[in-house]
């Protein structure tokens, strides 16, 4: 939330005003802060310090959270190590210079081709969520004569408590193995010869601001290892996902990554397992905000519109959860004072359902930048090219320094693949 700071010529990323990134770059564009990507990081590793267990813990960035090579990339020099759900994103993981030892495949429906790439790559282990997808990794692995170091990601029942869309952990859910089927599906994994069961994994949702459902999970899980343990199934690794919310408003915090862990964190002393996490959210979130230009500004009977240049097409996040997203006026040189009114932030995309924020006190003008907060997680990871728009730029804020990581895309660039019938 707090990534952009004000100064006389207006709202700074670091040491760069966002006025003169939108000059430069134009409009809508992403911004992401180097500093805060790496002090999200350190929160994480840092905390697993204080615990003793960073020597043995590998933090996994959840790659779907935001997948420019530039944040990847930036991570690996960090000495992290990425949870994929695609073939896609493991190539990206490896143009970006990330370790394939260091990765985890994780998904409900990995393609045989994936699996093979995933195989010859080397990645560190298969999140592997039903009984079918062991056999046919089992058979693709056997086909390239390799074993696949795997894990379950077992779904322990537990409710994360946060929007149903992206809660995972309920036996409602498609994720995972169902904990009770877990232990029989263990030991058949044990005996397939081109299986090499490796640990256990679990994630029950993202956006969890209480860490007490993550902890019930960890002790789930954790009696399970013991139970497998028991019959001679020794685990090398627990996998305990990702999920750790960001502060979106200032009425809602979040708590720290040392708060949040902790309940987790301390289930885990004294053992001798290695440790896999896989935040996402939690690296990225508030290290990005969306840079938008307001076009339009419509009066209305009911209600005003500010009809801005980014739109859902950008940031799916309102339209999709309900999502609320703080929106500052960026206060770059514009003459605009007046008393603040109530506005609808809307994009120019036909639907009414493009919303970018309901009902927000702005004093604005038309030509006003806004800067769109928390947009690092799930912003240009989920933009399309609805209504035949090109997806924002992608900037990287370093100091004073301004990197283009993501040229805007070009009009052409958006039917280029297509073709006309003969
Ligand atoms: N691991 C697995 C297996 C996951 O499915 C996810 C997220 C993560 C890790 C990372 O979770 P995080 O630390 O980011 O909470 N598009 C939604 C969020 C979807 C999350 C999907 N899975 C949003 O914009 O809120």
């Amino acid at each position: 939330m707090s990534l952009a700071v004000m100064h006389q010529d207006g709202l700074h990323v670091e040491g760069v005003a966002l006025g003169e990134i939108a000059a430069r770059f134009g409009t809508p564009c992403y911004v992401y802060s180097r500093a805060a990507l790496t002090a999200a990081y350190a929160a994480y590793r840092d905390t697993l310090q204080v615990h003793g267990l960073a020597d043995r813990s590998l933090i996994c960035y959840a790659v779907k959270a935001n997948s420019n090579i530039a944040i990847l990339n930036l991570f690996a020099r960090l000495g992290a190590g990425f949870d994929i759900v695609s073939g896609g994103e493991l190539a990206r993981v490896l143009a970006a210079g990330g370790a394939a030892d260091k990765v985890v495949f994780s998904g409900v429906g990995k393609s045989r081709t994936e699996m093979r790439a995933a195989l010859e790559a080397g990645i560190h282990c298969f999140n592997v969520e039903s009984a079918s997808e062991l056999g046919q990794l089992s058979e693709v692995a056997g086909s390239v004569g390799r074993r696949a170091p795997v894990s379950l990601r077992v779904n322990p029942d537990v409710d994360a408590k946060t929007h149903p869309y992206i809660s995972t952990g309920l036996k409602t859910a498609k994720f995972g193995v169902a904990f009770g089927e877990a232990f029989d599906l263990y030991r058949r994994a044990a005996a397939l010869p081109h299986i090499a069961v490796k640990g256990i994994d679990c994630h029950i949702g993202s956006q969890l601001l209480d860490p007490a459902p993550a902890a019930e999970a960890a002790d789930k899980v954790l009696a399970l290892v013991d139970r497998l343990a028991a019959v001679g199934i020794h685990l090398e690794h627990i996998d305990l996902g990702g999920g750790m919310g960001i502060q979106y408003r200032a009425d809602e915090p979040a708590p720290a990554a040392s708060v949040y862990l902790a309940p987790m964190l301390a289930k885990l002393k004294g053992r001798r397992e290695k440790l896999v996490f896989e935040p996402g959210r939690s690296l990225v979130g508030n290290a990005g905000l969306l840079l938008t230009r307001v076009e339009v500004l419509k009066p209305g009977e009911e209600k005003h519109f500010a009809v801005v240049d980014a739109a859902m097409n950008d940031l799916m996040r309102p339209a999709l959860y309900d999502a609320w997203h703080d929106i500052q006026k960026v206060g770059a040189g514009e003459t605009a004072t007046g008393t603040p009114m109530s506005y609808e932030i809307v994009g120019p995309v036909c639907e009414s359902g493009d919303f970018l924020g309901h009902d927000r006190k702005l004093a604005l003008s038309e030509g006003d930048l806004l800067a769109i907060l928390s947009a690092g997680a799930y912003g240009m990871a989920m933009a399309s090219n609805y209504n035949s728009r090109p997806r924002p730029a992608e900037v990287m804020i370093d100091g004073a320094e301004m990197h283009l990581i993501r040229r805007r895309e070009e009009v052409a660039q958006l039917f280029a693949l297509e073709s006309v019938l003969p």
